[in-house]
This record gives structure tokens, C-alpha cells and sequence, in this order.
């Protein structure tokens, strides 16, 4: 399925985003570990969570949906042998936590993906998964592998990468592991595994190293409990950029996750002059939330440190739109890790902007964006996605507030992370056809 966005005037009006991607695998993933029942509330209804939850009862748990996005699981307090392949489809967060969680377990499990997930490197998790205990048959350490895990010894481990998928592998096999496992990372990543691992009531805690705290946790048993499932801040990202670049733009994303630790987008945005209000401030269960009040701004380009970089890995495609739209330049440093997403989003991004007639630029780790304010976009181009769902949706809000309307060639996988995405687009103003 094609899309193509245009502009339509302001946004207007408020919206839910769907459940964040990361806790809806996470709540499914412990949930499966864990003895007894767990209910999940505002799950996430994507792909990616659906081949987790899939997975989970190969792995042995049971998951019932109990309303629309209600759904409970009862663990079989470990996993067991499953019978067929786990397909981790598009999500490299299926594929690595599922790994790490599955590695304290006497099984052998082959697990695979698609075309984008089957080239992304796997050795992240291999290497400290083997230094614990497990053991893979692969060929270059990519999927389709075997897993053969086992009784395993806790691990520190230094990261050379701050990966969230990789600290929650290490942790999540951590639990199963003799001793202690300490996960050390150059910056911390997003660290909702650490929260909910208590919330599950597993040994963990905080070290400190170096001068800087690093979660360890100690062999353990998780406890079924209930879990809330905030919308997803990467979600939200989408209408608030939207919001900032249409002219006289006001919406309200209701209910958005703010963990510090994944708004590195919006510390961006507002030191670009955004006008984004938090509102409503609550912590349910263990997540902080609020709702963001957003008004069309006029923006300037931004260095965004790159120590900020994981707070907002999953934002770059998005916020090199937004750059777009701004005065002056914009640089992006320190995000490497995008050449190892669904797709290379540094050469895609580059590519896509220059389509719509903006300057933009790679570099090795990051990339340039040199914007001309609101109305300089063209805009116009057909945009080729290679099936990665953050570069659609970026490039269609680009196509909302640009000259030409943009069409993208591949929508379907949007529905990976975003499903319901154009109807919530469209319920704030926006123009978006299918062709
Ligand atoms: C995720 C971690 C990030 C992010 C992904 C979700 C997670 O990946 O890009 O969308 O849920 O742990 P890395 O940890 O590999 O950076």
C-alpha cells in the first residue's frame, strides 16, 4: 500500500498515541517469565508485539486478550522447549530480549526474522550470552540462529554500545544466572527493563562504577503483577513534529510516557524554540506520564549533544524533518546506531530529504540538515522506504507541511509500531491518501 500526504491546514484536536513499543514487548516478555497472572493494560496492537506474544507461548506462557487492548498473561514460571522456529518478524527488540530471556532455560530454539532483521547484527547479544553460558549455531552471527541455553554464570559486562536491547538480553538472562549480572554501557539507554524487573519483584539495584550507577540484578523469580502501558513517546513524536511545521497548529497527544530517558527528541525540540507543554504529570506504576500540549513554532537548527543520542535513537528520522522546516543548521553526532535499524536511516533519510529538494548531508555517524524556515520545502517526491516504518511516517509529515504532497512507497509496515497511524493523523486535520 502507497501513501501520499499533503498539505490541509492547521492540526487541531487531541489524540492517544498506541502503547510504548518497548514496554508492551517487556510486560509480554516478563509476563511469560513469571509465576502466576499478569494483566497488561493499553498493550500496544503492532506487528512487533505480535510476534513477541507469539513467541511467549511457543515458549510455554498462555495470553488471552480480556478486552480491546486488555490482554493477560500467565507464565509458566520459565520457559519450556518450544516445537517450532520463533519468528521475531521486523523487531530487533523481539529477536535480542527473547534471546537473553530465553538463555537460562534448558532448550534449543531456532529463531529468525525477516529480510531487514535477518541482515542486523546479532553478535551484540551472542558475545555475552556465550560468555554466560549459552551457546549458537549461526553463520555470521546473524538470524536464523540456534539457541542451546542453559544453566548460566552471572556476567559483568561492559557494552561497547548503549544499547537498551542489549542491557535487557544480559539482564533478562541475569535472572536465571549464579551471582550477579551488571550490565555497564557508555550512556545509559532507555531503562524500562531496570523498572519493571522491580515492578516484577526481581533482585535488582543499581552499582555504582567509574563514577556512574549501572543496573545489576541478581538470580531471581518474577511474580505476576499488572502492568499499564503508557502511549509510546516515539509514537507521539510523529503529530507533535506535525504539529510544529503546520502553521497555527495547536494539539494536545494525550497520556505520552516522558521517561527522561527517552525524550532526548524533545530536550531538541525545545531548545529549537518548540512550544510543548507537559501536563498532568502522573506516575501509575513505575512509568512517569504526562500530556504534551503542542503549538505550531517557529524553530531554529540544533546540536544535539551526542551523549543525548539513545535518549532519542528512534527520533532522528523524525527530527531531520523537523530540521527541515527550521532556520539555520542542524547536526546530528553520536548516532551511529542508525546504519544498524530497520534500515540504514542515515543514507535514508539524506536520500529522501534531498528528493524533496532540502540540503542535507551524511556523515559517518550522524547527518547535516541545512533548513530554510517553514515554507521553503518542496516536498514532491516519491519516497522509497525499503519497508522501514519510522522513514514513512517521517517522510508522509514531511509531505503534511511541505509545497508538494510526498508519497511513500511502502506504508504496510507502519503497522509494526503505529498501527492506526493515518486514521489518527487524519482525525487532527491531516490529508493522507491511499493509492
Ligand atoms: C529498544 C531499544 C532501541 C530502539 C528500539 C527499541 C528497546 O534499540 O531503537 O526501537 O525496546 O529496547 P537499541 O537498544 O538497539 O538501541
Amino acid at each position: 500500500m502507497r501513501l501520499r500526504a499533503r498539505f490541509a491546514g492547521p492540526l487541531r484536536g487531541r489524540a492517544r498515541p498506541p502503547g510504548d513499543k518497548s514496554i508492551s514487548h517487556r510486560a509480554l516478555i516478563m509476563g511469560a517469565l513469571a509465576e502466576g497472572r499478569t494483566e497488561i493494560g493499553c498493550l500496544l496492537q503492532a506487528a512487533d508485539v505480535q510476534n513477541t506474544m507469539a513467541a511467549v507461548r511457543g515458549l510455554g506462557a498462555q495470553v488471552e486478550q480480556t478486552g480491546e487492548t486488555e490482554w493477560a498473561v500467565t507464565g509458566a514460571g520459565g520457559f519450556r522447549q518450544p516445537s517450532e522456529t520463533i519468528d521475531c518478524g521486523n523487531s530487533g527488540t523481539a529477536a535480542r530480549l527473547l534471546l537473553g530471556a530465553a538463555a537460562g532455560y534448558k532448550l534449543s530454539a531456532r529463531f529468525d526474522g525477516d529480510q531487514s532483521l535477518r541482515k542486523r547484527p546479532m553478535n551484540r547479544v551472542i558475545a555475552p550470552l556465550t560468555q554466560m553460558g549459552a551457546r549458537f549455531d549461526s553463520q555470521n552471527q546473524k538470524l536464523p540462529l540456534i539457541m542451546h541455553g542453559g544453566r548460566l554464570k552471572g556476567l559483568t559486562y561492559r557494552s561497547p554500545v548503549s544499547s537498551a536491547q542489549v542491557k535487557s538480553a544480559v539482564l533478562l538472562a541475569g535472572l536465571q544466572a549464579e551471582g550477579e549480572t551488571i550490565l555497564i554501557e557508555p550512556e545509559r539507554s532507555r531503562d524500562h527493563t531496570e523498572r519493571m524487573l522491580g515492578v516484577f519483584g526481581a533482585a535488582i539495584d543499581d552499582v555504582e562504577i567509574d563514577g556512574a550507577k549501572h543496573p545489576r540484578v541478581r538470580e531471581s523469580k518474577l511474580k505476576g503483577t499488572n502492568i499499564y502501558v503508557p502511549g509510546d513517546p516515539s509514537s507521539a513524536a510523529f503529530p507533535v513534529a506535525a504539529a510544529l511545521i503546520i502553521a497555527k497548529s495547536e494539539v494536545r497527544i494525550d497520556d505520552v510516557l516522558v521517561n527522561p530517558l527517552r525524550l532526548g527528541f524533545y530536550e531538541t525540540l525545545l531548545e529549537m524554540g518548540a512550544k510543548i507543554a507537559y501536563e498532568e504529570r502522573r506516575d501509575p506504576i513505575g512509568e512517569p506520564i504526562a500530556d504534551l500540549v503542542v503549538s505550531a513554532s517557529k524553530l531554529k537548527g540544533a546540536n544535539p549533544p551526542a551523549k543525548r543520542a539513545p535518549a532519542m535513537i528512534d527520533e532522528f528520522p523524525i527530527l531531520s524533518v523537523v530540521a527541515a522546516f527550521a532556520e539555520g543548521e542542524t547536526r546530528i553526532v553520536g548516532a551511529a546506531e542508525l546504519r544498524v535499524k530497520e534500515s540504514d536511516r542515515i543514507t535514508m533519510m539524506v536520500d529522501g530529504l534531498r528528493a524533496c529538494g532540502v540540503d542535507a548531508e551524511e556523515l559517518p555517524d550522524g547527518l547535516v540538515v541545512r533548513g530554510n524556515g517553514p515554507k521553503s520545502v518542496k516536498g514532491g517526491a516519491n519516497i522509497r522506504t525499503l519497508g522501514d516504518h519510522r522513514v514513512a511516517m517521517s517522510f508522509l509529515v514531511l509531505g503534511m507541511a511541505a509545497k508538494e504532497p510526498v508519497t511513500v512507497d511502502d506504508a504496510d509496515m507502519i503497522a509494526t509500531s503505529f498501527p492506526g497511524f493515518a486514521e489518527l493523523m487524519r482525525g487532527l486535520g491531516a490529508e493522507i491518501e491511499t493509492l
